[in-house]
């Protein structure tokens, strides 16, 4: 491929003709514009604006299937869009070893996101959380286990995705397609939540066979996102504190009573609790102050830091309560277990069992974001008056203050000039 990038110097002499005539239509290749090959001296084409550098190729083409290449004279493919995948691979795509694909960061954003899709050089298919913002794994939720034998995804023309070996044998069959490719698109993505999507939309609403005329998946892989990540390090499929729940859609992620999303536009950044913490000064002790929201078949894996067995809930109610680092109680069959902020790895499932009790400050809550715009507005004149206050009022200071260093310093400068001439006399 470096070959393929090489680029041309234009020789001076030879060019300069050419270059200066290709150098007003071309640098740009936009809408409705053409890029035209010269004949003479079978030296055509792209070249930059100052005519200095050109690409080698002899041409390119938007293929039907998805592709972009750059071709030479022999119809060598010297660069193509399949190789340079970025969160999607299309049907005759394949990927080789080494290859990643990451998923976008929210739907609408594509910048590199929380998951990556990897065929790792070790032959082994893995889908990983990634340590965003940096680009590094992190936990792996999917696996194919094909050490030393996995060698290539493909995509193939029916739309069928499987892993092989050097061989050709297949080791693992990721998709089997089942629609025809006649009638259906088919892309396989990585997508924002984790979830690596085989998906169809209909070419026509004819040719629909009666699935919506959008994106709709085929297969997803991990059936389960919310039950697969559990690692000590990240926050899961959802975000810190917040609970992931699955069904046909995918995951949704949903905040724990007494608690908001920090950027509902950004679900995965998050839950904050609506409530001032509790203190742990024992002097201000605010055990009265909450109580639990219970909830059934919720739970968070990790964050414990205390265990206790065969205790009565009544018990872990109050032990939880008491303690000022105790956000929430998991009990079950007679074990209690405390757990500190962020919670992490949470989800909802009926699999679950046992009782979630989260503690909240009881009252209204001081931070509630979604209180009546009314109060914020009250909020707001109260700050604004109070900075003004404080703000003239500290500039009164201020001008004191200057007007009285102005007057010290004017004094000792003076008296320093004075003294001056004495101190310096002696030595000289
Ligand atoms: C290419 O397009 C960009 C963006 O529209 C523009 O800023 C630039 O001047 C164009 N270059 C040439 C050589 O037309
Ligand atoms: C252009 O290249 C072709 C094939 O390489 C060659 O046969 C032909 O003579 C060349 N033409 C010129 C003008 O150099
Ligand atoms: C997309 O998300 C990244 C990562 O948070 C951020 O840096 C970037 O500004 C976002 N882009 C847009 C267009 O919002
Ligand atoms: C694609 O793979 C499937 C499953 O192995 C197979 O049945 C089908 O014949 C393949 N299609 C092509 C064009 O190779
Ligand atoms: C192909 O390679 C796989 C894995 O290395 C091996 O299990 C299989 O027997 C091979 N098949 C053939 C036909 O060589
Ligand atoms: C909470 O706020 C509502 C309306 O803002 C008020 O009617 C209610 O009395 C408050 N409750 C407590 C316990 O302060």
């Amino acid at each position: 491929m470096a070959f393929a990038l090489l680029y041309l110097l234009c020789f001076f002499l030879f060019m300069i003709l050419p270059c200066s005539i290709l150098a007003q239509s071309s640098g740009n290749i936009s809408l409705a514009s053409s890029l035209t090959a010269l004949n003479d001296e079978n030296s055509s084409s792209w070249t930059s604006p100052s005519g200095d550098f050109a690409f080698e190729v002899s041409y390119a083409a938007m293929l039907d299937s998805g592709n972009l290449v750059l071709a030479n004279r022999m119809s060598i493919n010297l660069w193509e869009s399949f190789d340079e995948p970025t969160d999607t691979i299309l049907p005759t795509q394949t990927l080789s070893q080494n290859s990643i694909l990451f998923a976008r960061y929210t739907a609408t954003n594509y910048s590199r996101g929380r998951f990556m899709f990897t065929l790792q050089s070790d032959g082994n298919l893995l889908l990983y959380t990634t340590r965003f913002p940096l680009e590094t794994k992190n936990y792996a939720y999917s696996a194919t286990m094909t050490m030393y034998t996995g060698f290539q995804v493909i995509f193939n023309q029916s739309g069928s995705i499987y892993l092989t070996a050097q061989n050709g044998s297949i080791l693992k069959m990721i998709s089997s397609n089942t629609v025809s490719m006649q009638n259906f698109y088919q892309k396989a993505t990585v997508e924002h939540d984790g979830v690596l999507r085989h998906s169809v939309h209909p070419k026509t609403a004819a040719s629909s066979a009666g699935k919506p005329m959008a994106w709709s998946p085929l297969i997803s892989e991990p059936s389960n996102i919310c039950s697969r990540i559990v690692g000590a390090i990240g926050s899961g499929a959802c975000g810190y504190n917040s609970l992931c729940s699955y069904d046909d859609k995918g995951p949704t992620c949903q905040c724990p009573y007494g608690y908001t999303f920090i950027d509902p536009n950004d679900v995965l950044k998050g839950c904050k609790q609506n409530f001032v913490s509790q203190s742990c000064d024992e002097a201000l002790s605010e055990t009265e102050d909450f109580y639990f929201h219970e909830m059934q078949n919720a739970e968070w894996f990790d964050g414990d830091y205390e265990q206790f067995t065969s205790v009565p809930e009544d018990w872990c109610r109050q032990n939880c309560l008491a303690d000022c680092f105790c956000v929430v109680a998991i009990f079950k069959e007679g074990e209690c277990v405390k757990k500190r902020i962020p919670l992490s790895n949470g989800r909802m499932d009926t699999s679950i069992g046992g009782t979630a009790l989260i503690k909240v400050r009881k009252g209204n809550f001081t931070l509630k974001p979604e209180g009546p715009n009314t109060k914020k507005k009250d909020y707001s004149t109260l700050i604004l008056i109070g900075s003004v206050l404080l703000s003239s009022s500290g500039f009164l200071n201020l001008i004191l203050l200057l007007t009285t260093y102005l007057v010290v310093s004017h004094i000792s400068f003076r008296k320093a000039r004075v003294i001056q001439p004495h101190s310096v006399m002696p030595e000289s």
